[in-house]
């Protein structure tokens, strides 16, 4: 290689004074230098080709790293705004769970004041019967115990036929209230119950109509308005005060007719000594079918039967209250 270069020094030195002036003709020194100067455009020719294609290349790699960045960027962007949106869903999920359990808990509050507003609702009235009662008890000839057997007797014979709890408990506390219209009929008419005359007797029917009346129109004394209504009706239909006959009659009135009139007849009231248990029984046996629905006086007479009705009579003891 130095040798070359050493050769080439010379050459140019041998060259350069030898320089072909115009119109002689070319030395063999301008003829290496034509060469050399050809060898040297074709070396930059390609250096320049070369250097052209790598500019192309590194344009087309470039322009794909473009490209990729600008995929990888959207695709960040993407992810960054899915991120933000599924981070917005997770709180509003999370507020709505807040806002639903609050909700809940705010209803249950709710439900609960309602059942606690119900239930001194349901002790209010409770209360009011039992004062409206007094005062009829105060008039009538009958007593607390009296209501309280039948009542007794009315939830014996409900359960006895199959009623479900609520419906015996609705008609235990309703059937008390059968005779409260009597606080409007004139005493004298009450205490000569006995013996009546038919317009004397006209004033008694209004006692159903009157304690319908009284017991307005809340739910809660829905059925003892039934009873109220109904409980002088009759399963043949000669009963008072609308001549109702068999099912138009409702069940609880049906049940009150054959619990009070028992009560009534083995019971001492002014005008009458009471009957023995055999006797009243006997007395509701034979009323089935034209006083009483057939059905519940079978069933009085199995709670006859296996001492229900006995045991109620001893527990309600007449003495403590009559
Ligand atoms: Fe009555
Ligand atoms: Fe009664």
């Amino acid at each position: 290689m130095a040798d070359d270069s050493q050769r080439m020094t010379v050459e140019v030195v041998e060259v350069s004074p030898n320089i072909a002036e115009p119109g002689e003709a070319p030395t063999v020194a301008s003829e290496v230098f034509r060469q050399l100067l050809q060898q040297a455009i074709r070396v930059a020719d390609q250096a320049n080709a070369q250097s052209v294609r790598m500019a192309a290349d590194f344009a087309e790699i470039y322009r794909r790293e473009q490209v990729i960045r600008n995929e990888y960027e959207a695709k960040l962007k993407e992810l960054r705004l899915m991120e933000r949106q599924t981070t917005r869903y997770a709180e509003d999920l999370a507020q709505m769970l807040r806002t639903e359990r609050e909700r809940r808990e705010e209803l249950e509050r709710a439900l609960e004041q309602e059942r606690l507003a119900n239930e001194e609702l349901r002790r209010t009235g409770l209360q009011g019967i039992s004062h409206l009662l007094l005062a009829a008890t105060l008039k009538d000839q009958t007593t607390g115990a009296h209501l309280l057997r039948v009542r007794r007797y009315v939830e014996a014979i409900a359960t006895r036929i199959g009623l479900p709890a609520q419906l015996v408990e609705e008609f235990g506390y309703s059937s008390v209230m059968h005779d409260v219209g009597k606080i409007h009929t004139p005493d004298h008419i009450l205490q000569s119950e006995h013996h009546l005359s038919s317009e004397e007797f006209e004033v008694i029917k209004q006692h159903c109509i009157d304690g319908e009346v009284m017991l307005g129109d809340a739910r809660f004394f829905e059925t003892a308005r039934a009873i109220a209504r109904e409980h002088h009706e009759r399963w043949d239909g000669q009963g008072y005060p609308d001549g109702k006959r068999g099912s138009e009659i409702s069940v609880a009135a049906r049940i009150v007719s054959v619990a009070d009139v028992f009560d009534a007849l083995t019971s001492k009231r002014p005008y009458k000594d009471a009957w023995t248990l055999e006797e009243g029984m006997r007395s509701i046996s034979e009323g089935a079918g034209k006083q009483f629905d057939p059905e519940l006086v079978e069933a009085f007479k199995t709670l006859r039967a296996d001492g229900t009705i006995e045991r109620i009579r001893q527990e309600v003891g007449a003495a403590r209250f009559e």
